[in-house]
């Protein structure tokens, strides 16, 4: 977890006159409006600069009595429609220090929403370089669950810190590292099935991945397990530390960013987290299959043909599609005590970002009222999500004929519908989800740096409570 002073936490004030009253200004048809709530002089000042409410515009602006109140702009409708965060947009803009949000025209629900945005604004990835962080603090404004918005992004700094760091110091040693820590925090217990004892606890696709690392660096099953009662929540990541694509190696331009191969493990952890925090009456489990998908003597090959845990052949057409064989044994050995819900997240495909992009979470799944409850969740939250099909008729097309499974079938139509179907022969025939999620930001925006990057477990978040009846 973040060290505490990088806490993405609401700032609490030490004398009231180190507080700055701030109003956030819609544009367009609203802002007279909205502007009509500043002290006078505010206002005058902010009219002769041109203020206009705009999302990204932020001022300081006199008061009477030698003091000041801040404005930031939450823009028109349109421009919403295109942002994220528009709180954070502004907020970032302001000079150091201490702001309470004094006037909004927002519902409770996105106010938090934008306070989440702002508190995600601090975060910095600074662990090789430190970087100085400008103290822009927010009060928790009233009606806003502070707790609630401090745990999400926790989760989301978490996620971001275990993608962003590069691969040498995040192998799957290191990962396990990071899921005991969390373990820790929460009072959760994590076992790990490591090396060799894969093969003994019939773990076989996860070991045939993960077995050309360095023996530092071997293949295991990590296994959070917390809670004591209510529905059984499973939640499987894919962990591969980082995929080289093995002896089908991936050219330089798509290895680059594949320490971040590891994202759906990340993105997993930062839901965990959120639940753990917040205390849900749910039996948990986290299952990561942490491997590095490594070149040497020992690599798998194409044509080679496993036996996976469920008892289900498959032959290797390509050792790049490395991520739904080490989740296929995850998912088989979760699919065993048929839990409530099965979840799966994965940096699983490049047909995935082909089809939504960076922004969006393609999810797949079997579950109506995860389904149902998803697009709401996504809005409340800031954390766009999109469903794609497990189109049945494509079946075949992972079907090779002379194993039960084809692990990249040639053409690519389809490539994230297939690897999705794929991982559905493992998970059980219950109410399964997997999101396809690529886990970075390739470019900055409010309150979302570039570089690693949540996405789908706020939407979870949102969503699992009415489905799962908490
Ligand atoms: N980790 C990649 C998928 C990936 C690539 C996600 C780029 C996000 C960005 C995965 O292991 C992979 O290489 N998949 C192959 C599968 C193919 C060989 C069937 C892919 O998508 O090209
Ligand atoms: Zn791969
Ligand atoms: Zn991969």
């Amino acid at each position: 977890m973040s060290e505490p002073d990088n806490a993405l936490v609401f700032m609490q004030p030490t004398s009231e006159q180190d507080v700055t009253d701030l109003y956030l200004i819609a544009g367009g048809d609203d802002f007279e409006a909205a502007m009509s709530a500043l002290p006078e002089a505010a206002r005058a000042w902010a009219g002769r600069n041109g203020f206009s409410g705009a999302i990204g515009d932020a001022r300081l602006l006199p008061a009477p009595d030698g003091g000041a109140v801040a404005v930031v702009g939450y823009g028109t409708p349109s421009q919403r429609s295109r942002a994220r965060f528009t709180l954070a947009a502004g907020g970032q803009k302001l000079p150091e220090g201490c702001y309470r949000l004094v006037g909004h025209a927002l519902s409770a629900a996105a106010l938090e929403a934008e306070c989440l945005g702002w508190l995600l604004s601090g975060y910095r990835f600074d662990r090789y370089r430190k970087a100085g962080r400008k103290a822009v603090g927010l009060v928790a404004p009233d009606g806003v669950d502070a707790a609630r918005v401090e745990a999400l992004a926790a989760a989301e700094a978490l996620t971001r810190d275990l993608i962003n760091t590069p691969a040498e110091d995040m192998g799957p040693a290191d990962l396990q590292a990071a899921v005991a820590a969390l373990a820790l925090l929460h009072g959760a217990e994590m076992s790990a099935t490591v090396g060799d004892a894969l093969l003994e606890e019939n773990f076989p696709l996860i070991h045939t991945v993960g077995r050309a690392a360095s023996a530092d660096r071997a293949p295991r099953l990590l296994d959070l397990r917390w809670g004591g009662e209510g529905p059984r929540l499973t939640l499987v990541g894919k962990g591969v530390c980082f995929d080289t694509g093995g002896l089908n190696l991936k050219p330089g331009g798509s290895m680059g960013l594949m320490k971040k191969d590891m994202g759906g493990a990340a993105t997993v952890l930062g839901l965990a987290h959120m639940i753990m925090a917040q205390g849900w009456k749910v039996r948990l489990r986290v299952l990561i299959p942490a491997v590095e998908n490594a070149v040497a003597g020992a690599s798998f090959r194409p044509g080679d043909i496993f036996t996976a845990r469920n008892g289900l052949t498959v032959e290797i057409n390509n050792t790049d599609a490395e991520g739904r064989l080490v989740l296929a044994d995850a998912l088989a050995l979760a699919a065993e005590e048929t839990p409530d819900r099965i979840i799966s997240m994965a940096t699983l495909t490049g047909a995935a970002r082909v089809a939504v992009g960076p922004d969006l979470a393609p999810f797949f799944t079997d579950d109506a009222a995860l389904r149902a409850a998803l697009p709401e969740g996504a809005a409340r939250w800031a954390d766009p999500v999109w469903e794609l099909p497990f189109h049945a008729p494509y079946e075949a097309m992972i079907e090779p004929g002379i194993a039960d499974l084809d692990n990249a079938p040639k053409g690519g139509f389809a490539g994230a519908i297939t690897a999705a179907l794929f991982l559905r022969r493992f998970a059980g025939g219950g109410a399964y989800t997997h999101f396809d999620v690529y886990g970075w930001n390739p470019s900055a925006a409010p309150g979302r740096p570039k570089g690693g990057a949540g996405m789908g477990a706020r939407a979870l978040f949102a969503a699992l409570p009415e489905v799962l009846a908490l």
